[in-house]
């Protein structure tokens, strides 16, 4: 199963708002079909968000017709903005959109047809490097969980959300494939409930043991001591190593502190944008409301009542245990150790 296809000139995306009933793709032909569907989360998670935008900088490339190369820029431009316009919070999508406009000012001495052919190339590249990253944080995250344990999990950090195997997820699965015995916890994750419906759904599909809460049981579950480690995925990192997650998550790692148990959260190095000082600096996208006035398209309230719907919370370092990395697992001090992980070449 993997949330994004290319294949023959059209970018196929597993629809996340149907899954788990229905296991559907939809045809994205152009870049403003790409952008609609970020925006209405049919692709979602930090790293798919990415790969799904530098394939639709790939459809609005295409689309240019003729060879004046100032106006292919502009043209590149436009897509750029739109595709930039969907989402906030998820640096990857201007990591990735940026790679894009970089690698055509790099090849401004080419013809446009081949500009078009290599950002394709750059796009596939991007997918598959999101790919290994997963493997590489699977593999790092797996020294941190220790044997038989319950981890607990929140929103979608897996192979939905991104290239393939995912970050957060893919600790579990590789911990999961060294024969640890772990047991997952998936907290639902209103209002969307991305735990309930894809993490589950990504869980049960490879036989990994999972146990639905709702977000409001995390608490006693903890108590309980069925709770060994958290682990989250993260949509953007700032320098200090303060997390934007899933809304949700900051209440976990408070829970997580008082009860004495690690809170990890993993992401590839993309993640982390050392522009900003802290999480105070992190957009916070906020939703329509009726994602929470209502259940799976359902009303549920009444209505016409007020509500609040950020979609983000932002999780401060001093409850973060380790972030782990496709470069590294840093530790606090964050500041440091982060801009250690920046020097590093994987070559190295
Ligand atoms: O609103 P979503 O479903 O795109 O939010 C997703 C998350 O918060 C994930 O935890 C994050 O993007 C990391 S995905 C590897």
């Amino acid at each position: 199963m993997r949330s994004i296809i290319w294949e023959k000139g059209k970018l196929k995306l597993i629809d996340q708002t149907r899954l788990p009933l229905h296991v559907e793709y939809i045809e994205c032909c152009d870049f403003h079909a790409v952008a609609e569907a970020i925006k209405n989360m049919k692709v979602r998670g930090a790293p798919a968000i990415g790969a799904a935008a530098a394939y639709g900088m790939v459809l609005g490339a295409l689309a240019f017709e003729g060879n004046e190369k100032g106006a292919f820029r502009a043209h590149m431009n436009r897509v750029a903005e739109v595709l930039k316009q969907t989402r906030p919070t998820a640096v990857n999508l201007f990591w990735a959109v940026n790679r894009m406009l970089r690698k055509i000012e790099e090849l401004s001495g080419r013809e446009v047809p081949e500009i078009k052919q290599r950002l394709l190339e750059e796009a596939h590249a991007i997918y598959q490097e999101d790919l290994e990253m997963n493997r590489r944080i699977g593999q790092l995250g797996n020294q941190v969980v220790p044997p038989k344990a319950g981890i607990l999990t929140h929103c979608n950090a897996g192979a939905l959300a991104t290239a393939g195997y995912g970050t957060a997820l893919g600790v579990v699965r590789a911990a999961h494939e060294a024969g640890k015995e772990i047991h997952v916890w998936a907290d639902e994750t209103r209002p969307l409930l991305q735990g309930a419906r894809l993490t589950v759904w990504e869980l049960m599909q490879d036989n990994i043991p999972v146990t639905l809460i709702t977000d409001s049981m995390a608490g006693y579950v903890m108590r309980q001591k069925k709770i060994d480690l958290v682990i989250v995925g993260a949509d953007r990192i700032a320098a200090n190593g303060d997390v934007a997650n899933k809304i949700g998550t900051y209440g976990l790692a408070v829970l997580a502190k008082e009860h004495g148990i690690p809170f990890y959260v993993a992401a590839p190095f993309s993640t982390v944008d050392l522009a900003l000082d802290s999480g105070n600096e992190i957009p916070i996208e906020e939703r329509d409301c009726e994602e929470v006035r209502c259940i799976y398209g359902q009303r549920v309230v009444p209505e016409e009542v007020e509500v609040y719907n950020p979609a983000f919370d932002v999780t401060p370092h001093h409850l973060i245990t380790a972030i782990i990395t496709d470069r590294g697992i840093a530790r606090p001090p964050y500041r440091e150790t982060l801009a250690q992980l920046a020097q590093y070449d994987q070559d190295d």
